[in-house]
């Protein structure tokens, strides 16, 4: 048997129970890894309240089909499939499950391409923040903003898991940084690193005249014109995810924007997992901090839940197991 946050209806954190269940047993290609540290995503409170059509068809119009949220997950693999052979008993692990979740449980059960080894050096609590917001990171400013030296960049939704992550990998390519957030997050962006910040509640950067070579959303909730108004020539805007009929308003007329005004619209399509060995790099290399808000113990999960429904987190927020 093992603890795990199950919830059996959609609705607020009170519908997350801490409960006793059977252990799952690893399937061929799956490894059963001892969790030692989770954290929370969109997903999951997307998952959670389960508030879209979209949401419904995805994971139960009625019910949620999966009992157990959690996808970005560190720990030790405990047990492994006849047909595994990338790991063995013992080795420590992190990696982004989305699409089978489990992560809020003292085991899951994960197909051993789902994850890679964590450093020595990286603590779980470190490691269980990176995968869907150090992914999104990446592939937001290199893949899809092609970032480079010398440019005004913005980020849109700065202090959460994202935005965190975001500016420390855009400092090493020699830019200016802006962040726009809510009023209680600017000291602590100001303290890491970011060369101005906007407060959303007081200021709409779209409207303040001020042109940047590259946008990075996690927020998308204006319209794509507005975002055009303030890219410079060639500029990038690129969209991480937000509100679903902004994102799909950026993919009808995204085309049509880069026609007239020679600026790119670009969305974000999360390759899961795919940059971790990047991330390790520049851990290693002290060049990468996670910024965590808690950890948080397995108990005060639909706590930990509250807070991110509220935006009242900084950076990652982490439960530790
Ligand atoms: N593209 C893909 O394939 C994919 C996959 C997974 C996830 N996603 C998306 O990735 C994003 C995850 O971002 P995250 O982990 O960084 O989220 P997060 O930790 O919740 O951070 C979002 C930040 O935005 C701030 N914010 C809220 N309203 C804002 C506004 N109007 N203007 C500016 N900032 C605002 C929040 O602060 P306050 O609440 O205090 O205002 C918070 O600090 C989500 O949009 C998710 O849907 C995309």
């Amino acid at each position: 048997m093992m603890k795990a946050i199950v919830y059996y209806k959609y609705g607020t954190p009170d519908v997350l129970e801490l409960k006793e269940i059977v252990k799952p047993v690893p399937k061929d290609n799956e490894v059963l890894v001892k969790v030692h540290a989770v954290s929370i995503n969109d997903w999951d409170w997307a998952l959670l309240i389960g508030d879209s059509l979209i949401i419904r068809l995805m994971s139960g119009l009625f019910a949620p089909k999966k009992q157990i949220l959690g996808s970005d997950i560190a720990g030790r693999i405990e047990a492994v499939g006849k047909k595994v052979t990338k790991f063995k008993p013992g080795d420590e692990v992190f990696g982004d499950l989305s699409g089978r979740w489990g992560g809020f449980a003292e085991y899951v059960c994960a197909p051993e391409n789902s994850l890679a080894l964590k450093p020595a050096g990286m603590s779980f609590t470190d490691a269980a923040a990176i995968p869907q917001a150090g992914m999104l990171a990446v592939q937001g400013l290199l893949d899809r903003g092609e970032i480079h030296a010398g440019q005004k960049i913005l980020i849109n939704g700065a202090g959460g898991g994202v935005g965190t992550f975001a500016l420390q990998i855009a400092k090493l390519y020699g830019v200016e940084i802006t962040g726009v957030d809510s009023t209680g997050k600017l000291d602590m962006m100001r303290s890491m690193g970011f060369d101005h910040v906007i407060d959303y509640t007081k200021e709409d950067f779209t409207k303040m005249g001020k042109r940047y070579d590259l946008i990075l959303d996690v927020k998308t909730n204006r319209s794509v014109f507005d975002y055009a108004r303030a890219l410079s020539r060639n500029g990038v805007y690129v969209t991480v995810g937000g509100s679903m009929g902004r994102l799909f308003q950026s993919l009808l007329f995204g085309p049509l924007v880069s026609m007239i005004h020679k600026k790119k619209i670009r969305i974000v399509a999360l390759k899961q997992n795919k940059d971790l060995a990047y991330i390790n790099e520049l851990f290693e290399s002290g060049r990468l901090k996670p910024v965590i808000d808690g950890p948080y113990k397995l108990e005060e999960v639909a706590e930990a839940f509250r807070l991110f429904g509220k935006g009242d987190h900084k950076g990652k927020i982490v439960i530790t197991i």
